[in-house]
């Protein structure tokens, strides 16, 4: 095939789309969601507002919040026949592989979500009506995705769900939907409950992960969000991605006391081990995340107590920040390694760590589901081509003909 190219592994240096969404600076360790420095917005907004922010392009009015905070909220509450989906899985399973799922099945609930229909319904910003149902779809997998991933926790406990009380903020009625202390009757921190916002605001979007590059190539065959995004999560869940939050723990874990850090690192050198928390595609030196993240488990911890995992994790990261084979590699701390040890110190079991990450990313992957289905000249379907390296033309041999 003339003119093809194969794009470096790994897309290294691919470009697939423009977007006005998200701004990453890898080698001056910039983020920027819509032009706002991630630490003004960490520091003065919270994830709901920044959530409007990155799905419209703009900070909200009052009263735009306002809306879009009751839609949200609104729709927050899952068919009841979902309970039994949940009670269907085994008492060991993983919950991104529930969510995963859960997420794919609520499409099946909206008939406007029928992905033929979907198709001839396409969105386009001069059709009010159109955009009425694209919002619609929004606020529901914004609304829904705390009530799932609470859903999800809460089977694998053999608990009953909850509806929340009407009236509490997106983070905190997911917090009551979790009660993960386990006490029955949820007493709000503000202490967690601004850590996890901060958090959640924090995980929001990232431009084109591999994630939010997932949900931009399913959907653009036109098939529902609730579908598209499913396969987001899917993503997600690997361990170089966001289950990479759950992995560092366990590597924590597995390293055990300080002084076990320099043999892991020997390892790591060896490639017998990976330093998971570490590395990033795009940025090329720490992660801004991380620093905020690292502030934040201090206010935690002040609440929680201190994780004894903590000292390992400081003599780690010092000890990797000033060796070279790490710094040859310009591999940094990433927005992983420091946000497990918060989700451990507020009491989530590790394999809910993920799901930690999923909830505030689905935010990010409707911003780039929207954009692409409003970009325009419409959508176009990603079928990217392959250099062809296999057998030339061959007949066929009967097996009976066969060496
Ligand atoms: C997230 O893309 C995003 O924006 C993701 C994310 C988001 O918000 O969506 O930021 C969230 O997923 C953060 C990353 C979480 N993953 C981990 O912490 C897992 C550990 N990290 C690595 O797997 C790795 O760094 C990646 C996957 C994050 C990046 O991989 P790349 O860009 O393909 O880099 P690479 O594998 O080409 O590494 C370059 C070199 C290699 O050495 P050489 O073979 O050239 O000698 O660095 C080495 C790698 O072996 N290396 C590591 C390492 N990461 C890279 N060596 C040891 N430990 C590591 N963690």
């Amino acid at each position: 095939e003339r003119g093809l190219r194969v794009a470096d592994r790994g897309f290294m240096n691919t470009a697939v789309i423009e977007s006005t969404i998200t701004y990453i600076d890898g080698d001056n360790g910039i983020l920027r969601y819509r032009g706002y420095p991630i630490e003004q917005l960490a520091e003065s907004s919270s994830f709901l507002e920044v959530a409007y922010l990155l799905i419209y392009g703009a900070l909200p009015s009052t009263r735009q919040f306002d809306l879009f905070e009751h839609e949200v909220m609104t729709h927050s509450i899952a068919h009841v026949d979902t309970e039994g989906f949940f009670h269907s899985f085994r008492y060991d399973a993983h919950p991104m592989a529930i969510l995963t799922s859960a997420f794919a099945a609520l499409g099946s609930y909206y008939a406007e979500a029928n992905p033929s229909l979907q198709g001839q319904a396409l969105f386009t910003k001069s059709d009010p009506a159109s955009l009425a149902n694209m919002d619609k779809q929004i606020y529901r997998l914004i609304g829904k995705a705390t009530t799932l991933a609470a859903m999800a926790y809460r089977v694998r406990q053999g608990r009953d769900f909850v509806v929340p009380p009407v009236g509490m903020s997106y983070t905190e009625s997911f917090l009551y939907q979790l009660d993960h202390l386990g006490e029955g009757d949820y007493r709000p921190n503000p202490v967690l409950s601004k850590a996890l916002d901060v958090l959640f605001l924090l995980h929001a979007d990232h431009e084109l992960n591999a994630s939010a590059t997932t949900v931009l190539q399913t959907g653009s065959s036109l098939v529902d969000p609730y579908s598209a995004i499913s396969t987001g999560c899917a993503s997600l869940y690997g361990p170089l991605h966001g289950g990479a939050n759950e992995a560092v723990i366990r590597m924590l874990i597995s390293i055990g006391k300080p002084e076990n850090v320099p043999a892991f690192l020997e390892a790591v050198k060896r490639r017998e081990k990976v330093l998971s928390g570490f590395g990033h595609r795009v940025y090329k030196t720490s992660d801004p995340r991380s620093f905020i993240v690292r502030r934040t488990a201090d206010e935690v911890f002040k609440v929680t107590g201190k994780d004894e995992l903590l000292e390992t994790a400081m003599k780690l990261h010092d000890m990797a920040l000033k060796d070279d084979y790490f710094v040859s590699r310009k591999l940094a701390p990433n927005v992983d390694f420091w946000s497990g040890l918060i989700y451990r110190a507020m009491g989530f079991p590790l394999d809910f760590f993920p799901v930690l990450f999923a909830v505030p990313r689905v935010v990010g992957w409707l911003a780039h589901w929207r954009q692409m289905m409003l970009q325009p000249g419409g959508v176009k379907i990603w079928r990217p081509r392959q250099i062809y390296l296999g057998a030339g033309k061959r007949e066929y041999v009967p097996i009976d003909k066969r060496k």
